[in-house]
């Protein structure tokens, strides 16, 4: 049993929690009440970019919809096309688990990444730097992106709440903007290019072949070194294996099928690079 002086005290509290509340609803129900530029102004010093009276968002107003949408009584806003996540090969769920440094490859969150060499780093970027799941996924109209919208991973017109476009399809015609996040790091000049230090057989790949990053590469990690983990909706067993073995920085070993862009089947037969 507490003292009574104590349980007073504590009364006491509670009944001043209770009036600073009433303040503060006090305040915003007056806020409320305020024109809209003044409430504007007002819920900026509390929270970052609040949008102007009357401003709409860019998504809706450029109509790419499709993936579902999201009616409040503000505002109707709609969200980004649809696209079908990567399927994995090796699938890990859990995002924690994915960036362990004990992962044979990943982006550099929790830990420096485990290559000597990343040709296409973009300075002042090097193999030691880390990053933050923010590089990534962020508004795609903050300052991240050259804009002047709120920062943070709360909404993007690039799924899933990709700060920039990343096509996780094949097929599509090569466009550079189509892997505008991974572009954000990694130079495309070296990237898309016949330069054995990156791949000798990028530009071959992405731009005859059209395939997406994801058909390749995991975005987070791996359990293969070099974030490579196929997409199986493209690449496909040959003989009943798809095996990747990697023999050192730029040097490895293909096992399996995969599309050309054309729709034709391109076997690689334990091919070396
Ligand atoms: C290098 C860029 C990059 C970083 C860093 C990154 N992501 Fe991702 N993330 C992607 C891309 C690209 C996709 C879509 C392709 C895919 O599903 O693999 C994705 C997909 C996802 C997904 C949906 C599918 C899935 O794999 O679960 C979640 C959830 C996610 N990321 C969470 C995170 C979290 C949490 C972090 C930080 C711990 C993070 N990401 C860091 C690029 C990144
Ligand atoms: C057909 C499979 C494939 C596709 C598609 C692909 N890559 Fe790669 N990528 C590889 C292989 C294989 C390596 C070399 C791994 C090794 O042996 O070191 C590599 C290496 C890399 C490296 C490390 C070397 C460097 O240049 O810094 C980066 C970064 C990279 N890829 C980014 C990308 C990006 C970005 C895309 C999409 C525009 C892409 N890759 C598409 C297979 C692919």
């Amino acid at each position: 049993m507490n003292p009574p002086s104590l349980k007073k005290n504590r009364s006491r509290r509670r009944f001043c929690a209770a009036g600073g509340l009433a303040v503060w609803v006090g305040a915003l129900l007056i806020l409320a009440g305020c024109r809209s530029e003044t409430k504007q102004k007002w819920l900026n010093i509390f929270f970052d970019g609040v949008p102007p009276p009357g401003a709409t968002n860019a998504v809706a107003a450029a109509g790419t919809t499709t993936r579902g949408s999201n009616t409040n009584a503000v505002e109707q806003t709609t969200v980004a096309t649809a696209m079908p996540p990567p399927a994995f090969k090796l699938v890990e769920t859990n995002t924690r688990r994915e960036f362990n440094p004990g992962t044979a490859s990943f982006h550099p969150i929790e830990a420096v990444g485990k290559n000597v060499g990343a040709p296409s780093l973009i300075p002042p970027l090097t193999v030691s730097s880390l990053m933050t799941c923010e590089d990534c996924h962020n508004n795609d109209q903050g300052p991240g992106n050259g804009g002047s919208g709120p920062k943070g991973p709360h909404g993007s017109a690039f799924v899933p709440l990709l700060e920039r476009q990343v096509v996780l399809t094949d097929g599509t015609p090569y466009n550079p903007d189509n892997f505008a996040l991974c572009y954000k790091y990694h130079s495309s000049s070296v990237v898309d290019s016949d330069q054995p230090a990156s791949w000798a057989f990028h530009r071959k790949h992405i731009e005859d072949y059209r395939a997406a990053c994801t058909t390749c590469h995991d975005s987070h990690a791996a359990t293969q070194p070099h974030l490579i983990n196929f997409n199986t909706t493209y690449v496909q067993p040959l003989n009943g294996a798809l095996r990747y073995t990697s023999t050192g920085m730029n040097h490895g070993v293909c096992t399996l099928t995969c599309h050309d862009g054309s729709g034709q089947n391109k076997p690689h037969n334990a091919t070396v690079y």
